[in-house]
């Protein structure tokens, strides 16, 4: 059985008064029932007053990013033993803003999903094909090789603590989504992928869903059964949207 993850990404919004609005009323709409998780992604200097906020709720926090180095002469960067300490129980690894504006190899991407499962955080690791690579039909091509990097470096068996997002770049903040179809068809490449390669632990991964998902199109997503929950950008910083996407995968269900 695989329950959803309902995953926010703040990217670079908010302030400790936006926060406190929007984490408050999250907390006090979350949706009865079971199957699935919530997770708020905040900027880093605010992961210390959210943990306490989200302390007694049921609500996960994650960083955006971490430093695939352990320590030392790094400056600007965040270690996830670091991030570990301020209660994090996820980060996001390979997101294609990351990729595209900072440069970030899948080398790289690599060593911070590595550094991350060392601390004993989990990674979300992010993967998409732009539109001129859906276009000329690589889609596949990349969304695999960006996993294939994953695989060889860090092993079948480290994704037994890992998560995948397919997040068709295309699709991030645009307002276009994937339809169910389109997301579901790579979801179960990327799964097929990982059957080979060890069937249970393929069957047991959390594949999530990212671009402009938001209320009025997270069932027809959530329905599908390659697709276990949502990586949201936008929608995620209005209780509202967010948590209208969390009641869907209330209404889901668990995947079996
Ligand atoms: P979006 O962003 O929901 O605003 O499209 C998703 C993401 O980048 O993770």
């Amino acid at each position: 059985m695989r329950d959803f993850l309902i995953a926010g990404n703040w990217k670079m919004n908010g302030s400790n008064a936006t926060n406190d609005v929007l984490v408050s009323n999250i907390v006090d709409g979350i949706p009865n029932g079971e199957g699935f998780k919530l997770l708020v992604c905040p900027p880093f200097p605010y992961l210390i007053s959210i943990a306490s906020q989200v302390s007694n709720s049921a609500i996960s926090l994650g960083a955006q990013n971490v430093s695939e180095h352990e320590s030392g002469a790094f400056t600007g960067e965040t270690s996830a033993a670091m991030l570990k300490e301020l209660g994090c129980e996820y980060v996001i690894v390979g997101h294609s803003e990351r990729r595209a504006i900072f440069g970030e190899t899948s080398e790289q991407v690599a060593a911070k999903y590595i550094a991350a499962q060392k601390a004993g955080i989990t990674p979300i690791l992010c993967v998409g094909e732009t539109l001129e690579e859906r276009e000329a039909g690589a889609t596949e091509e990349v969304v695999i090789g960006q996993l294939d990097a994953i695989l060889d470096a860090a092993g079948v068996d480290s994704f037994a603590s890992a998560v995948i997002a397919y997040e068709p770049v295309w699709a991030i903040g645009t307002g276009v989504t994937a339809t169910p179809g389109q997301a579901q068809d790579v979801h179960r490449r990327i799964r097929m992928r990982l059957v080979k390669h060890n069937s249970d632990l393929a069957d047991s991964i959390q594949i999530l869903y990212g671009g402009s998902m938001k209320g009025e199109n997270a069932s027809g997503l959530l329905a599908m059964p390659d697709i276990d929950g949502g990586l949201i950008g936008g929608a995620s910083l209005k209780a509202d949207d967010f948590l209208a996407i969390a009641a869907a995968a209330a209404v889901a269900g668990q995947k079996s």
